[in-house]
């Protein structure tokens, strides 16, 4: 039996992969707007546990928000929700209000502008972090929070890949994997303290953590 497994797996193609933005250009057309698997549910949890109170009228940067499912939350407390991508296929499935085409390597905000910033399942999607992460803080205020979600390193470090299907065929997606050690440092070097983490898991995955979720806040040292 293990060796059929073996020879199975041998002859299954690996999936094309692709850049980030030729992955969500494909993908939109049919990237529902809600936590579409088990995995995505467990972050959603994860990420509405640690969310702090958000109140009418604050400005909350959903980045790299897809197709608005966090811009939603945000909206539906009163708050002023904008939702932020480098896909303009994914924004133009997402019906928040106000959506900007830009990469999370530069934010097209001000300086200390936002009461908060969320980022779902996304940083992993990013070569290097530390752009991101200063410009996640430049545009911060002072005691701002951010919610951060990232597959699993586990899953990535036990050789699964981020797939998807379209077209009748299965893609996977270039996808960088950080422990939560690479995550403490460039947080710290970019004045953001992580204050609450939750690594959720599930029992179709073996019991293992399949992602990690980071609420930090914006300090000046
Ligand atoms: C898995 S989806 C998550 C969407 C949304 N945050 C959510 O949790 O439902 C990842 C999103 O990140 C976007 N993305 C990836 N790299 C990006 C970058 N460098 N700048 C802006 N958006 C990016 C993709 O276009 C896609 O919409």
């Amino acid at each position: 039996m293990r060796h059929l497994l073996r020879q199975l797996l041998k002859r299954a193609p690996a999936p094309h992969m692709l850049t980030s933005l030729e992955a969500y250009d494909r993908w939109a057309a049919t990237y529902p707007p809600h936590a579409h698997n088990p995995l995505m549910q467990a972050e959603e949890s994860a990420m509405i546990a640690l969310m702090p109170a958000i109140h009418s009228r604050q400005i909350i940067l959903d980045l790299a928000g897809g197709s608005g499912r966090y811009s939603r939350i945000a909206e539906s407390h009163g708050a002023h929700a904008i939702s932020l991508d480098n896909s303009a296929a994914m924004l133009a499935v997402n019906p928040c209000e106000r959506r900007v085409l830009a990469s999370l390597e530069a934010l097209p905000f001000a300086e200390s502008c936002a009461d908060a910033v969320i980022c779902g399942l996304a940083v992993g999607h990013v070569r290097a972090l530390t752009h991101v992460f200063a410009e996640f803080s430049r545009v911060m205020k002072h005691g701002a929070w951010a919610l951060i979600s990232d597959f699993h390193p586990f899953i990535a470090l036990n050789g699964a890949k981020r797939t998807f299907s379209a077209d009748g065929r299965t893609y996977a997606v270039e996808h960088y994997p950080r422990l939560y050690s690479d995550f403490h440092a460039i947080a710290y070097a970019h004045d953001l303290t992580i204050t609450a983490v939750l690594e959720p898991r599930l029992a179709q995955a073996g019991d293992q953590p399949v992602v990690l979720v980071l609420r930090l806040e914006k300090h000046g040292r």
